[in-house]
């Protein structure tokens, strides 16, 4: 039964009951539907807005309705206009008249929005759950490898080398952002719509501050106008999963690079990757291929919200039940995102030995010769055109700079040393680097220390 049909003389046409109905995304909310409804209930009745009676009976009804979709027992109707009407009618099936009580002081402008925050608070602290053990594996996996080494890059060309903890910390840093994002966008999502009614507030002596501590937000919304017509706290948090997508897909390109035989870094697991139908020596990255890819669904929702609600008019506009559709698209994305990416690390293996070999031969310590030269005393400017062109002897000899002897070293500067020799070693290199937020492993373990403290 339709909940507003009394003014119409004619059907709606079923073309258009397919074409609006919201069920089949907001039933996924159908937990905080029934929350809010029933924290209004007894507000209603403490209120006497309602009888206590029926404020029960309402209660009553709505907790049989948990238990048997809980169940399995009671399936929701397709067709139904939305979960708000698909609730309310059923609970008038089951209790009958108080059922029509429920809704006084109450519209589904605000109930929508009620809904779709309570929901997504909640989803917010199982994501930021599922981004900390994450973080963990990525420090896990840093703290064993602060002395392997591998070449770190610029512009995908060697660069320096740097330790493989001191790359996956890096994923950690971003991933620490994006917690840190998350939950100072909680505030946020966790103001509470309900008793704005429609747009404009409403004459019953509605406890908001009871509804708000029963259903746990942590204030209420300021303007009835702003509380059912603002969904920013979704778009914000489709920015936010953007984010956190964008950061996946990185690593999730990384990996694809590192485990092909060209680069042999990793060995991803059985259990993460595919064989192909015809070539029967194939192992592909499938599922760090498919973080990669869903970043266009992620980001399609957040320019689809951004679209939607661009130029709307105050206050609520069916526009706006697209959200839902975009909001859970972005959720179901990141969620399963964030742990796959954390199943793939957990059965990575690291080819240290492959890591190391890449290193030969690359000039990535060239900077350090320079720097041997600098301390000596000589003009930087000066110092990089001597080791440049002991690159370019080096790479007609089809040599790597550790390959020089101290003579030839010394031919090209006669500052240069035994000393200036032992800094070619990529080790010495990386362990040189000793700076605050370095790659050494003195000053990564520091990092480490700091990255623990963000666990909790
Ligand atoms: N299904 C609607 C939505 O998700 C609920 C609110 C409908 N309100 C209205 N006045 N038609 O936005």
């Amino acid at each position: 039964m339709k909940l507003w049909g009394g003014r119409f003389e004619k059907e709606t046409d079923q073309k258009v009951e397919e074409f609006s109905s919201s069920l089949l995304t907001d039933s996924k909310m159908w937990i905080s539907d029934i929350k809010a409804s029933i924290a209004h209930a007894r507000m209603l009745g403490y209120q006497n807005i309602i009888s206590i009676q029926d404020s029960e009976k309402i209660i009553q009804g709505l907790l049989e309705i948990a238990e048997e979709i809980k169940s399995g027992q009671y399936v929701f109707n397709p067709k139904a206009e939305d979960l708000h009407s698909e609730v309310e009618n059923y609970l008038a099936r089951k209790i009958g008249d108080p059922a029509k009580r429920l809704h006084t002081g109450r519209s589904r402008n605000d109930q929508v929005a009620t809904d779709t925050r309570l929901h997504l608070a909640e989803e917010v602290k199982f994501l930021i759950e599922d981004i900390q053990i994450l973080k963990k594996e990525l420090l896990l996996q840093a703290e064993k490898n602060t002395e392997t080494i591998l070449p770190g890059m610029t512009h995908f060309q060697h660069a320096q080398p740097v330790s493989l903890a001191h790359h996956l910390l890096a994923y950690f840093w971003m991933l620490e952002r994006d917690r840190e994002r998350l939950q100072d966008s909680y505030k946020r999502i966790s103001s509470m719509p309900l008793g704005s009614a429609a747009l404009a507030g409403t004459g019953f002596p509605l406890d908001r501050e009871q509804t708000r501590v029963e259903l746990g937000f942590e204030k209420v919304t300021e303007n009835s106008l702003d509380a059912v017509s603002d969904r920013d706290f979704v778009i914000e948090f489709l920015s936010n999963a953007s984010l956190i997508m964008m950061h996946l897909s990185r690593l999730s390109e990384e990996l694809i690079i590192w485990s092909t035989p060209e680069f042999g870094y990793v060995e991803l697991g059985d259990e993460v990757t595919t064989g192909s139908s015809i070539m029967p020596q194939k192992k592909n990255p499938d599922v760090a291929e498919l973080i990669r890819g869903r970043v266009g669904r992620v980001y399609g929702a957040l320019f689809g919200s951004l679209t939607m609600m661009k130029g709307l008019p105050l206050a609520y506009n069916r526009d706006m039940q697209e959200d839902k559709i975009h909001l859970f698209e972005g959720l179901e994305t990141v969620k399963s995102c964030v742990k796959m990416t954390d199943l793939m690390l957990k059965k990575a293996t690291w080819k240290k030995e492959k890591m190391l070999n890449s290193l030969k031969n690359d000039f990535s310590n060239a900077t350090d010769l320079a720097d041997d030269l600098v301390e000596k005393g000589i003009y930087f400017r000066e110092a990089h055109a001597v080791v440049g062109q002991l690159v370019q002897f080096c790479i007609k000899q089809g040599m790597g700079l550790e390959d020089l002897t101290v003579d030839q070293l010394k031919k090209s500067h006669s500052l240069f040393d035994e000393k200036s020799k032992a800094k070619l070693d990529h080790c010495a290199v990386m362990k040189a680097r000793n700076s605050e937020g370095g790659t050494s492993p003195t000053a990564v373990k520091v990092q480490i220390q700091k990255a623990k403290a963000t666990l909790g």
